[in-house]
C-alpha cells in the first residue's frame, strides 16, 4: 500500500496517540507470568503487541478484551506452545526467549517475519546460556528454547538495549541466584518499573561502571492494574509535523515523559521548537505529561553517543527536523540503526536524498545539512519500516512538494489509525 502526504495544511489540535509499545508488550507478559488477574487500560492494539497477546494465549494465559484498549490477562503455569510466530515485533521474541529460557518443562520454537528473521538474537543468546539457559539456533531466528533452572549473572548490557536488559531480568525471576545489568548508557527502564508494580523487589546503585540494577530476593509477580501512557514514539510524527508545518500547533495528552525516553523532545527544544509540557502527573509508576507543540524556527542540533537510548527510535522523526533546519546537524552514535526494522541509517539517508537533502554517514555519525525548506516531491523506500514510513510522511506534509512512501501498511506494526489521528489535525494524507 503507498501513501502520499501532500504539503499546503497546518496540522492544528489534540492528537489521538495510542498507548506506549513498550509497555503494552510488558503488560501482558508479566500479567501472563503473575498469579491472578492484570487489569490493563490503554492498551496499543497493533499488530506487534497482538503478536504477544496471541503468544500468551499460546503459553496458557487467559485474555480477554472490552473496546477502548481494555484487556484483562489472568496469569497462571506456562505450557510448550509449539511454534511462537514473532511477526515484526522484536520485542516480542526478545522478551519471551528471556521468560522461557527460566522456566522448566517449556518449550518454544520462536519465528519472525523476513525482517525480524535478519535482526541479531546472539546479543540475547550469550547472557542467557551465561545463565544457564537451553537454545538452539545462532544469530537470527528462529530459536528453539527449552526453559530450564537458571543461575545468576551480571550482565553488562552494551550496546544499550532495553530489550537484552528485560530478556536477562525475565529469566531472572525463575532463579534464586543473584542476577544484575550494569549500564553504562541507561536503556528505557519499563520492565523495571512494571516488574516493581507487579511486586518484585529490584535494587539499584551507581558504579564507576555504570547503572547497576539488581534483582531482589522477592521474584513471584501478583496481578495488578496498569493504565498506559500515551506513546512518545508514535507521537513524534504529529508533534514534529507541527514543527516544520507552518501555522501548526499539536497537543497530545497523557503522554509517557519517562526520561529515557523524551531525548526527541529535549534535542527539539533545543532546537528552538516551542514545546510546553503541563499536568505532569504519576500513572502507574510513570510520568506522563500533556505535551503541546507548535510550529518553530528550527536550528541544527549536535546529538552525542550517550543521548541515542533516550531517542534510539524517534532518529527517524528527528532526521526530518533537522531536514528544515537552518544548516549543520550531526547526530552521533547511530550503530544500532542498522538493526533495527530495516537498516534505518541507510533508509534515512536514501529517503532524505530522494526528497533533495543533503545527508551522509560516516561510521556511526549521520550528518544533515538543513536549508530550511525541502523539495520533497519524491517516492521513498520505506523498506518496510513503519517508523520510516510516517517520519517521510511527515516530512511531505512541509516539503514544497508531495512525497509518496511504500508499505505504508506497516505502521500498523506500531501505530493504528496513524493516517486517520493525521487527517483529523488537518493532514492531507491518502
Ligand atoms: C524496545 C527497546 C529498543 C527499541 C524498541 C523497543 C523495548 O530496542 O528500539 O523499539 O521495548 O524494550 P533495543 O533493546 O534493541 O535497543
Amino acid at each position: 500500500m503507498k501513501l502520499v502526504a501532500t504539503p499546503g495544511s497546518f496540522v492544528t489540535g489534540e492528537a489521538a496517540i495510542p498507548g506506549d509499545k513498550s509497555c503494552s508488550h510488558r503488560a501482558l507478559i508479566l500479567g501472563a507470568m503473575a498469579e491472578g488477574e492484570t487489569r490493563i487500560s490503554g492498551m496499543l492494539e497493533s499488530d506487534d503487541v497482538l503478536a504477544t497477546a496471541r503468544a500468551i494465549e499460546a503459553f496458557g494465559a487467559r485474555v480477554d478484551h472490552s473496546d477502548g484498549g481494555k484487556w484483562i490477562v489472568r496469569g497462571g503455569t506456562w505450557r510448550s506452545p509449539g511454534s511462537i510466530d514473532c511477526g515484526n515485533s522484536g520485542t516480542t521474541a526478545r522478551l519471551l526467549i528471556g521468560a522461557v529460557a527460566g522456566m522448566p518443562a517449556v518449550r518454544a520454537v520462536f519465528t519472525g517475519d523476513e525482517s525480524l528473521s535478519t535482526r541479531p538474537m546472539q546479543r540475547l543468546t550469550v547472557p542467557l546460556e551465561r545463565m544457564g539457559a537451553i537454545i538452539e539456533g545462532g544469530d537470527r531466528l528462529p530459536l528453539t528454547v527449552q526453559g530450564t533452572q537458571l543461575g545468576g549473572i551480571d550482565h553488562r548490557n552494551v550496546p544499550a538495549s532495553a530489550q537484552v536488559k528485560s530478556a536477562v531480568l525475565l529469566a531472572g525471576l525463575g532463579t534464586n541466584a543473584p542476577v544484575s545489568i550494569t549500564e553504562p548508557m541507561p536503556s528505557r527502564n519499563h520492565t523495571e518499573l512494571m516488574l516493581a508494580r507487579f511486586g518484585c523487589e529490584l535494587e539499584y546503585s551507581e558504579t564507576p561502571g555504570g547503572q547497576v540494577t539488581r534483582l531482589g530476593r522477592r521474584r513471584t509477580l501478583v496481578g495488578c492494574e496498569i493504565k498506559i501512557g500515551a506513546d512518545p514514539s508514535s507521537a513524534a510524527f504529529p508533534l514534529v509535523a507541527a514543527a516544520i508545518v507552518p501555522g501548526s500547533d499539536v497537543l497530545v495528552r497523557g503522554m509517557l515523559v519517562n526520561p529515557l525516553r523524551t531525548g526527541l523532545y529535549e534535542t527539539m527544544e533545543a532546537m528552538g521548537t516551542d514545546i510546553r509540557l503541563s499536568n505532569e502527573r504519576l500513572q502507574s509508576g510513570e510520568i506522563v505529561a500533556d505535551v503541546r507543540i507548535t510550529h518553530s524556527h528550527l536550528r541544527p542540533c549536535h546529538v552525542r553517543p550517550e543521548q541515542i537510548p533516550a531517542m534510539i527510535d524517534e532518529i527517524p522523526a528527528l532526521a526530518v527536523a533537522c531536514a528544515f533546519a537552518d544548516g549543520e546537524s550531526l547526530i552521533e552514535g547511530l550503530g544500532e540503526l542498522r538493526v533495527k526494522e530495516s537498516d534505518r541509517l541507510g533508509a534515512i539517508v536514501a529517503g532524505l536524498a530522494a526528497c533533495g537533502v543533503v545527508a551522509m554517514v560516516h561510521g556511526d555519525t549521520l550528518r544533515i545539512f538543513g536549508r530550511g525548506q525541502v523539495q520533497g516531491g519524491a517516492n521513498v523506500a520505506t523498506q518496510g519500516d513503519h517508523r520510516i514510513a510516517m517520519a517521510f510522511l511527515a516530512l511531505g506534509l512541509a516539503a514544497e512538494q508531495p512525497v509518496e512512501v511504500d508499505r505504508a501498511e506497516m505502521i500498523a506494526t506500531s501505530f493504528p489509525g496513524f493516517t486517520e489521528v493525521m487527517q483529523a489535525l488537518g493532514a492531507d494524507l491518502r
